[in-house]
This record gives structure tokens, C-alpha cells and sequence, in this order.
């Protein structure tokens, strides 16, 4: 499929999928919608903690790179597995203006070498990072109890419904810890039912810019 890069509102870059008329991140502003539903709502619970963190389609590198620079900030160990199966190109990643926009000039070099490191491998980053890029299909995920916190970010239910069924959640909920946390852009009825259905408590949260709302879910004991 065709794919074109444009810049969202905030500045920052995204990748568009033009027959779909879908984005790796919100046109509202990439950087905004990571920090807003990713940051603030997900990996901020876990300050000055170890923790596991999936995600849900590593696509451009845009949360792991933040993770990366928050977790330093809030003082978090992270163990990092981002799963994906249709990795961008080099030209696409050249295009992505990420470090200039998160002022982070001083760690381009770990943005590289998020996509330049190998497949499979657990690669360390600073002093409390690790990344392990898992290529392989959501519908393959077969982790159990591993994880504190997921980032779901695959695209959306109108392009992709399957990716947003309960035979996926179902994955999410086993491949969480006890009282581990998903979050998500999302805030559909429809994808809130298959949540609660796989056993997840779900809240509604006021969502990005541009976005009314997201969903939080929590694997409660
Ligand atoms: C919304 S984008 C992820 C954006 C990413 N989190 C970022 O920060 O750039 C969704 C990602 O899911 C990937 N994807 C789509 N279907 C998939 C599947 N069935 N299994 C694995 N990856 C898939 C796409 O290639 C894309 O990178």
C-alpha cells in the first residue's frame, strides 16, 4: 500500500497509509498523542519502578524513543518488546523528525539504533533500558503474565476491526502481570466490549488533543 509522510499539527512527522486514509499516529500532533496516552497515562503509574512494557506495533519507533527519554527522567528500569511485522523503510525512518522535535539531539544515536539493532535480540540502551523488537504478528502473541504495561497501538477498529476483537484482548489480558495496565487511543463502544468481555476493568479518559477520549484497562485480581 501506498504510504506518504506528513507532518501533523503539532510538527512532528507521521506516515499515512493513503488508501486506507489512516496514520501511524493522530494528525492532531504524533509527539502529543504518545506523551498524552502513552506517557501520562501509562508508563507515568510506574515512577521510579522496573517494569516490563509491550507495544502493540513499533511502526516509526516514535513511543519507544520517548519511553526511553521519560523512563531516564522518572528515574524507571524498562524492559522494552515492541512487536511488529511490517517494519518502515530507511527512507521513511530518515524522514522522521523525532529527535529535532523532542529536542533530543544528544540521543539521535539511540534512535538509530532503536531500528538499527537486530530482530529477536534484547539490545541495552543507557544504564536502564533495553528494547527486544519482536517481527512477528499480533495474532501470534503468546506471552503470559509477563508484562506491567501495554501500549496498544495498533491502527484503528475502521481499518483494522480483527486487531481490536476479543481474541486479541484475550492475548493482551493473558500476556499481562496481575494488575497490569493497556492503554490505548481508542475509545469505541465496540472495543470497550471486547475488553470487558476478556475480563479487563476499562475507564474512560479525556484523550489528546483533538481526541475526546481513550480507554485505560487494568488487569484487576
Ligand atoms: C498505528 S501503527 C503503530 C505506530 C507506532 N506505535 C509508532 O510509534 O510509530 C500500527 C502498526 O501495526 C503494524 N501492524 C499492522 N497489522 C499488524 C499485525 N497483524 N501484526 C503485527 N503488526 C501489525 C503496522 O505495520 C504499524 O506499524
Amino acid at each position: 500500500m501506498k504510504r506518504e509522510i506528513i507532518q501533523t499539527l503539532d510538527g512532528s512527522t507521521t506516515i499515512q497509509i493513503k488508501e486506507w486514509d489512516e496514520c501511524y499516529h493522530s494528525k492532531h500532533g504524533a509527539i502529543q498523542e504518545a506523551q498524552h496516552v502513552f506517557i501520562k497515562n501509562g508508563l507515568s503509574l510506574f515512577q521510579n519502578k522496573q517494569i516490563s512494557i509491550l507495544e502493540i506495533g513499533f511502526g516509526t519507533g516514535l513511543n519507544a524513543f520517548i519511553t526511553f527519554l521519560e523512563g531516564r527522567k522518572m528515574n524507571q528500569s524498562i524492559d522494552y518488546v515492541g512487536v511488529e511485522a511490517y517494519p518502515i523503510s530507511a527512507e521513511e525512518l530518515v524522514s522522521m523528525n523525532y529527535v529535532e522535535e523532542l529536542n533530543a539531539t544528544d540521543d539521535k544515536g539511540v534512535f538509530e539504533h532503536m531500528h538499527q539493532c537486530k530482530w529477536e535480540e534484547k539490545e541495552t540502551f543507557g544504564n536502564d533500558f533495553s528494547l527486544t523488537k519482536r517481527k512477528q504478528l499480533f495474532e501470534e502473541i503468546n506471552d503470559l503474565d509477563r508484562f506491567d504495561l501495554i501500549y496498544f497501538d495498533a491502527f484503528g477498529y475502521r481499518v483494522q476491526p480483527d486487531l481490536w476483537s476479543t481474541a486479541i484482548f484475550k492475548k493482551m489480558f493473558d500476556a499481562l502481570k496481575d494488575n497490569g495496565v493497556l492503554v490505548t487511543y481508542a475509545a469505541r463502544g465496540v472495543v470497550k466490549r471486547s475488553m470487558i468481555e476478556v475480563g479487563f476493568t476499562v475507564e474512560k479518559l479525556a484523550g489528546p488533543p483533538g481526541k475526546r477520549e481513550m480507554f485505560r484497562a487494568r488487569k484487576l485480581v
